[in-house]
């Protein structure tokens, strides 16, 4: 790896009591380009702009994916990651779906080692405060033919994060968009699904709607992912999450709560959450929590859900009758050092 570090730290401007979301970057970034069919040298450097031009392949046609992940100091300043090797695989089977050039292990694991030990100041301590990780492949080849491009850059850039939502959100349950169609890129990170998401996303807003929770692009007749998060429901004490597909991001966050959920002998179920069975169950009484999961977040409640003319109000659940709540609490005690870590999950 080669190694620039700045001479001139912006790290005196951070206030770590005022931290919002992706908003300030820390010192340094990771970059390494591609060209002739290999990857160059991984070099760690200042944080800043880069040259390119509005020719480059990734911007006109989308070829770019992402990983979302953080970092976390516990209270005697040690530093962990969380299941990077779960990020490095999912990259790659986006970069591959993207027709992208796979990158290393070493590339990936090692970039972030040293970004996150070269900015360890940064990272900032407290509740729901962590380092958000944002490593990303992009094509940056200059030509403007629509074909898989010859050159790409592999970054990781970062910056210090709090809690995204702390409120819990009303969300629309679409019944015309979709996020993803079958044989599409939705279980790929690709850029391009985010900027899709968009649009339907400002019509809900204008609703009163936080977010949507995606159904599928056939029938919208079950649930998919909810803004930029896998979606979790619980009926009386059963929790459903529908099963990962080509449709359906992998989500870390989302695992980790299965496997915890089990660990617990919560009964949870991984199968398809019909919206109708969802509408049923609240009538009924049973409907007890929804939520949202996801790198960025964590968790995120929803207080309502909007179904064509309908508002599904959601009960309010103490912290200690919310599974979403008690969950969470497992997670980050396992992220920040604060309780032993049963699936070696900390790195
Ligand atoms: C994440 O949870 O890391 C995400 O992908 C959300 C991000 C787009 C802010």
């Amino acid at each position: 790896m080669i190694i620039q570090k700045t001479s001139n730290s912006r790290i005196g401007d951070f206030d770590p009591n005022n931290i919002g979301f992706g908003a300030a970057f820390i010192d340094h970034m990771i970059i390494c380009e591609y060209e002739n069919g290999k990857w160059g040298d991984v070099k760690l450097m200042p944080y800043g702009p880069l040259p390119f031009t509005p020719a480059m392949m990734g911007v006109n046609y989308g070829q770019a994916c992402f990983e979302g992940m953080k970092a976390y100091k516990d209270k005697d300043g040690e530093v962990y990651l969380f299941r990077p090797e779960k990020n490095f695989e999912r990259i790659n089977k986006s970069a591959k779906r993207l027709a992208m050039p796979e990158i290393t292990e070493e590339m990936f694991i090692d970039g972030l080692k040293a970004l996150v030990d070269v900015d360890r100041a940064w990272i900032p301590y407290g509740e729901g405060k962590s380092l958000y990780l944002r490593p990303l492949i992009f094509a940056t080849e200059e030509a403007l033919k629509a074909r898989i491009s010859n050159k790409y850059m592999f970054a990781i850039v970062a910056t210090p994060v709090q809690s995204y939502y702390t409120e819990p959100v009303s969300v629309k349950i679409s019944d015309y968009y979709s996020r993803a169609a079958s044989g599409g890129v939705g279980n790929a990170k690709a850029a391009g699904n985010y900027a899709a998401a968009f649009y339907p996303t400002k019509l809900a807003n204008e609703e009163g709607y936080e977010q949507i929770i995606w159904t599928d692009d056939a029938t919208h007749e079950y649930f998919e992912e909810s803004g930029t998060m896998n979606v979790f429901v619980r009926i009386n004490d059963t929790i459903y999450t529908p099963p990962t597909s080509d449709k359906i991001l992998d989500g870390v966050t989302r695992d980790s709560f299965i496997q915890l959920a089990k660990k617990r002998g919560i009964d949870i179920k991984v199968e398809p959450i019909e919206v109708a069975k969802v509408v049923e169950a609240h009538k009924n009484g049973e409907l007890k929590e929804v939520w949202g999961v996801g790198t960025a977040v964590v968790t995120t409640a929803f207080k309502a859900l909007g179904y064509k003319d309908e508002k599904l109000v959601l009960p309010i659940l103490s912290d200690e009758e919310s599974f979403a709540i008690s969950l969470k609490k497992n997670l980050v005690d396992i992220q920040t050092n604060q309780s032993e870590d049963p699936f070696g999950w900390r790195v």
